[in-house]
């Protein structure tokens, strides 16, 4: 198992590509079984989440080759067989349970393991399987996997999202563009990854209106075609370097190859720091201020600040001169790292789902723990600009969502290394 043995505190100065999206990757692999012909995806991250998938997708008998060089990953259907998503796979990445939508629109039938815990709160898949039963497909529980059987045309319905939900309106998609006569999912997610979801199934030949809306109707087609698409770049990996080059005094980054249209309010928020944010087409630069100004959010759906940036915030909010909260309306437990950077000497505790954050206070190195992705990514950013040699244990939850993370930060300065945590 590794770790990173980081020294710091160290400026981020030079320019870092971004990668594609983990999380708008995964919902278009599973589209790709939808189709009657291959898909192509271009931009797809080496993330252990990808490779995960790949093997999800490669138990039903689709053909899949990962080109990791360039990027590309072509998908085919035509010999699936085995409409089973093991528990052995989906425990390892909740978003494995896409294959019941994917399985059940294309075949009628599957059996998909529950995702099971997850490192931070309950995370049901209720809505997923309520509106799945709404649009009118059979659906049992046994031993911990959902058994799923549709006739072949359904009439679908409406369903309303309560609360709204990414990974359920991305489900519902994929089982009812060629099931359902007319489904409608209100209360839908907007997030860029479904947004571009959509697409890929209308290019594929679906029928879906109201993209990029919360009310989303699908009329179902008798087939569906494999495409060629260019995956999202990654908007969480976008914000985390965004937060990183404004953490420390002597800070100044360029991110190539990001999309900042996906970004939301973040841009902005990020300046009320006293951040220079300057965005020119894909490359977005950001440089520090001498003295960071304490800043509170809320996290929101989409275009919202996204939960997946609220550990980073925190961990920059410790650097800050003065008072401040990040409440997570999302998910409300999403707390894990806290006493991680409390170890590094950071001022801050938590009441219900709202951290209270007092800076700056001069973080220290100490041996400390990755939990989940997004804890474990504000952990290193704290270590480069914490005194001393810091030690980041577990950093394989790092490897499921940051490609080429140390290499990315070696690039601009940062002093990283991956080494084995029981050598
Ligand atoms: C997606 O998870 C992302 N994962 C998460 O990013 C992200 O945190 C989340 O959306 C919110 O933006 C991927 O895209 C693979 P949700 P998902 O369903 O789909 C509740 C990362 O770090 N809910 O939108 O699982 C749920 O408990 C990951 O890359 C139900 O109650 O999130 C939560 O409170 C972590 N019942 C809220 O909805 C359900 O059936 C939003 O969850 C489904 C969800």
């Amino acid at each position: 198992m590794d770790k990173f043995v980081i020294e710091g505190p160290t400026p981020l100065q030079g320019t870092i590509p971004i990668s594609g999206s983990k999380n708008a990757a995964l919902p278009l692999m599973a589209a790709a079984l939808l189709g009657n012909s291959p898909t192509t995806i271009h931009n797809v991250p080496k993330l252990r989440d990808i490779y995960t998938f790949n093997n999800v997708l490669r138990v039903t008998g689709a053909r899949v080759d990962f080109d990791e060089e360039s990027g590309t990953l072509t998908i085919d259907p035509a010999n699936i067989s085995f409409l089973e998503a093991p528990y052995e796979l989906v425990r390892k990445m909740r978003a494995s349970f896409y294959m019941l939508g994917a399985l059940l629109g294309k075949y009628g039938e599957a059996k998909v393991s529950l995702p099971g815990g997850c490192a931070w709160g309950p995370r049901p898949v209720d809505l997923h399987i309520e509106g799945m039963k709404t649009m009118g497909a059979n659906i049992e529980l046994e031993q911990g996997y959902v058994i799923a059987n549709t006739e072949k045309v359904l009439d679908g319905g409406i369903y309303e999202l309560d609360p709204s939900s990414v990974g359920a309106t991305i489900n519902l998609l994929l089982a009812s563009v060629l099931r359902a006569s007319e489904f409608t999912i209100k209360n839908a997610a907007k997030e860029p990854d479904v947004v571009l979801l959509c697409k890929a199934l209308s290019n594929m030949g679906a029928e879906i209106d109201g993209i990029g809306t919360d009310t989303l109707t699908v009329r179902r087609v008798d087939t569906l075609t494999g495409i060629e698409i260019d995956n999202a770049p990654d908007r969480i990996e976008t914000g985390t370097f965004m937060i990183a080059g404004a953490m420390h005094p002597k800070s100044e980054l360029t991110l190539t190859g990001a999309d900042p249209s996906e970004l939301g309010a973040f841009p902005e928020t990020l300046r009320k720091t006293g951040a220079e944010v300057e965005i020119n087409g894909s490359t977005i630069r950001v440089k520090a201020p001498d003295t960071l100004k304490p800043v509170s959010i809320k996290t929101r759906t989409y275009p919202g600040f996204p939960t997946d940036l609220q550990a980073q915030w925190s961990t920059m909010m410790t650097q800050a001169e003065g008072d401040s909260k990040v409440t997570d309306t999302i998910y409300y437990d999403r707390f894990s790292y806290v006493p991680e950077l409390v170890r590094l000497g950071a001022d801050m505790n938590v009441e219900k789902n709202t951290v209270h954050i007092s800076g700056k206070t001069p973080l220290k190195s100490a041996s400390v723990m990755s939990t989940d992705l997004r804890a474990s990514v504000s952990l290193v950013l704290a270590a480069m600009v914490a005194e001393g040699s810091t030690d980041v244990l577990r950093i394989y939850h790092l490897d499921r969502g940051y490609e080429d993370l140390e290499e990315k930060l070696s690039r601009v300065g940062g002093n990283i290394k991956r080494l084995d945590q029981d050598a």
